[in-house]
C-alpha cells in the first residue's frame, strides 16, 4: 500500500470509532494534515450525526466548510469528547513530535480540551526515539534569535520555516516557526517543560505531556490500535 492508502485507510477507522463510540449531536474537535484530511472526508457523509467541529488551523476550517461541517468556536463549546489528529513521529510511549503543517498551537490547545485524544498516523511515523523529524517550536517574532540560541545550547540545529518564495511562515496565530534538526528528545516530557518554560516560546511540537490516548497505525497488515 501507498502511505496515501495508509493514510486513508486510518482516517477510516478514526471515522469508524468516532460514528461508534461518540454520541449524536456532538461536537467532534479536528486536527490538520493530510491524515486529518483523510478522517474528515470519511466523516463527512455522516455530519448530519454531529454538530459540527473544533479546528485546529485555517486550512481544516476550509475543508470541514467545503464538506458542509459547521465549525465552532472552541470558546462556544463546553466539552469535546473526542479529538482526532496525525503525527510527525510517535515513540514506544506514545509521545509525539506534531507541527510539521505548523498547526501545532491550535491542536495542542484543542486536545487539551478533549475527552480522547485519537492520533491517527501510518506506519512510517514510528520511531524508536523522538528527533529524526525536526521539532517545530512556534515563537513570537521578536524572540525567535534568543530561542534560537538556546536550542543551540541544547545541541539542537534551529530552521527558520519558511515559505516557498523565502519569506518566513507565518502561523496562524502569526507567529514564527523553528525546526530544530539534531535533537535526540529521550525524555520527551522533561523536554517539553523545559522548553515550554522559555519566554517568547508559544508552544514546543513535543505532545508528551498530552499525547494521545490511542494510535491508530496504518500497517501493511492493517489498521493497529496502540495503547
Ligand atoms: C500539523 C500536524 C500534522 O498532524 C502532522 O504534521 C502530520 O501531518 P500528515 O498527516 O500530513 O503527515 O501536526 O501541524
Amino acid at each position: 500500500m501507498t502511505q496515501d492508502e495508509l493514510k486513508r485507510l486510518v482516517g477510516q477507522a478514526a471515522a469508524d470509532y468516532v460514528l461508534s463510540n461518540v454520541a449524536d449531536g456532538a461536537v467532534i474537535g479536528v486536527g490538520t494534515g493530510s491524515t486529518a484530511n483523510c478522517f474528515i472526508d470519511a466523516l463527512a457523509p455522516h455530519k448530519r450525526r454531529y454538530r459540527g467541529a473544533v479546528s485546529s488551523s485555517v486550512a481544516t476550517t476550509a475543508r470541514l466548510e467545503q464538506h458542509g461541517i459547521k465549525v465552532f468556536d472552541l470558546n462556544e463549546i463546553e466539552s469535546l469528547p473526542v479529538y482526532v489528529d496525525g503525527a510527525d513521529e510517535i515513540d514506544p510511549t506514545g509521545a509525539m513530535i506534531k507541527g510539521g503543517g505548523g498547526a501545532l498551537t491550535r491542536e495542542k490547545i484543542v486536545a487539551s480540551v478533549a475527552e480522547i485524544f485519537v492520533c491517527i498516523a501510518d506506519a512510517s511515523k514510528r520511531v524508536p526515539v523522538l528527533g529524526g523529524f525536526p521539532l517545530p517550536v512556534e515563537v513570537v517574532p521578536m524572540a525567535r534569535t534568543a530561542i534560537g540560541r538556546r536550542l543551540t545550547a541544547v545541541g539542537g540545529v534551529p530552521v527558520l520555516r519558511v515559505t516557498n518564495d523565502g519569506a518566513p511562515y507565518i502561523t496562524d496565530n502569526g507567529n514564527e516557526i523553528l525546526d530544530v534538526k539534531n535533537l535526540r528528545i529521550d525524555d520527551p516530557r522533561a523536554f517539553e517543560v523545559a522548553v515550554n518554560a522559555w519566554p517568547g516560546v508559544v508552544t514546543v511540537g513535543l505532545f508528551a505531556s498530552r499525547g494521545a490516548d490511542f494510535c491508530l497505525l496504518g500497517t501493511e497488515s492493517g489498521v493497529e490500535t496502540i495503547d
